[in-house]
Order: structure tokens, then sequence, then C-alpha cells
């Protein structure tokens, strides 16, 4: 039996926490990220009615809590009478695992209420040591600006909007929306920005990227289709983070092809995989 070395090069980032596992974006889901040792956590963000940022994907919360409409036009106080746990796991469990590696307690109503940013900034500065994090406006259009002023505010306050260390940034913005990005590169050109990419348009396919964005964040349906893509973004100087790595062929291929981290909603199995 050969013993592989462990692959230390690619950054494994919890998508939406460990999210096969216990309900995205809450509290519980970010905890069993770190506690499976993830290297970074990655989170949507938007704004409610009175101004905050809260951890949510979808623009209606219909899907992943028991109330509805969208979080735009709710405010924080009727987010939070919600819960976003039972979705998943209400009896009989719904989620995509029968026996997820988590155990819910409904009596601890702050494992999976609504998770607001300034939340999951304590319980990453809490955790004692080094996690990174991947934040992502979303319907950064309908707010004209506000989405990156309240969020680069909040990182400010959290020490973490401050020009790189030597470790490099903990924190980096990443949006489908290049105008997003540039308006956070233009307030904090040392924040690295990572452009999403869902399709690869023809004005993409060389490996540039919006002014000012250091890091590609394709699918990983384009690394199936476009293997090629990666070097290109490579030879034109980028890092490369791939979402959404579910499948152990997936992750084989982000090895083969040099990805610089792997964006999965499993993040103990890939790291397993990844013999860490
Ligand atoms: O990490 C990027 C990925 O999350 C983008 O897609 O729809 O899951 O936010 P989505
Ligand atoms: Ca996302």
């Amino acid at each position: 039996m050969t013993t592989q070395a462990p692959q230390l090069s690619v950054q494994v980032v919890a998508h939406r926490g460990a999210s096969e596992d216990a309900p995205e974006h809450t509290l519980a889901a970010y905890r069993k990220a770190i506690e499976d040792g993830a290297d970074a956590l990655e989170c949507d963000v938007r704004l409610t009615a009175d101004g905050h940022l809260v951890c949510v994907h979808d623009r209606r919360v219909n899907r992943t809590s028991n109330g509805r409409g969208a979080v735009s036009a709710l405010e924080l106080a009727d987010l939070a009478a919600l819960d976003f746990g039972s979705w998943k796991t209400g009896e009989p469990y719904r989620g995509r695992v029968e026996e997820p590696d988590w155990e819910h307690r409904p009596e601890d109503r702050e494992e999976t209420s609504v998770l607001t940013l300034e939340r999951l900034l304590e319980l990453v500065a809490d955790s004692g040591r080094r996690i990174e994090l991947a934040i992502e406006t979303k319907h950064p259009t309908r707010w004209a600006g506000q989405v990156e002023e309240r969020l680069l505010g909040l990182l400010g306050r959290f020490g973490l909007a401050a020009p790189a260390t030597a470790a490099g940034s903990p924190v980096r913005i990443m949006s489908f929306s290049a105008r997003s990005l540039h308006r956070v590169h233009a307030a904090v050109p040392t924040l690295p920005t990572v452009y999403l990419v869902q399709w690869l348009s023809p004005r993409l396919r060389d490996g540039r990227l919006p002014a000012g964005v250091g890091i590609a964040g394709p699918s990983v349906r384009i690394l199936r289709n476009h293997p090629g893509y990666v070097e290109r973004l490579k030879r034109a100087g980028h890092q490369v983070h791939v979402w959404t790595v579910n499948e152990p062929e997936d992750v084989d291929l982000c090895l083969e092809l040099g990805v610089d981290a792997i964006i999965t909603n499993r993040p103990r199995a890939v790291l397993d995989q990844l013999g860490r």
C-alpha cells in the first residue's frame, strides 16, 4: 500500500457552512465546518429592510425557513422569529444524507436562527485559529452600493478591511457582479476579490477578469467542459477558486488542474480525500 502525502496547497472552503450535514448558512453549519477543519467559510450576504447584513442565499426565505417573503422586504426582527433549520431536519429528515453528522437541538434556537454576518464574524474571531472568509455579495444592484458599504464598515469594525498582512487577507469578497467587486476594490484595494463565473462567455475565455480582480471563481461545470481555462487563468496571474465541488471525481479534477481553493458542501469528505 502506498501512502500519499497530504495535499496542503489547496484550500478547502465550506460552502454555506458544512451545508450537506447542517442547514445552510446557520451557526450550526458554520460550527460544524470549523470542527471539520475547513480552511475557510463561504457565505452569501443580503441586506434586510432595516439595513442588516444576513447570511441567506435565496432572494426569498421560503426555501430555507418556515416563513415567506423577500429578505429585502423583511426586518431583522421578522427574520429572527423564523426557523432556518426545520426545512432540513424535519421528520422525516429531508436533506441529502439520511443520518446527518450533526445533532439538531431545537431548544438551542440560535443554532438555526437567521445568521447575521456580524455573528459569523464573531464565531470566526472566537475560533482560536485562522479561518478565512469568502463573502459573496448577493443582489448588489438592488441596493446601489449599500451592500458593499455596510459590508466594508462591518469588516472594518472587526479589523478585517485593513491592508493585508504577510499571511494575506483572511477575507475575500466574491460576486457574480463586476460592479459590486469594482466598488469593493475602489474602497479597499488591498481586499482580494473573486469574480464568479457561471458560464464562460467569449470575452472571458482567454483568462482575463474585470479590472482589479485577482481571483477567478468558475463553476466546476466550466472546468469539466473547458479544463484548459484554469491554465489560461494561471498564465494571466490569477488564482482559481472553484464551486461547488461535492463529487470525488471533481475533487480529483481540481487537483489535477492545480486550482487554489475547492468550495464544497462537504468539507470533511474533501479533507479526507486530500489526506488531511
Ligand atoms: O461560492 C460561489 C457559489 O456559492 C456561487 O453560487 O448560487 O451557491 O451562491 P451560489
Ligand atoms: Ca454563494
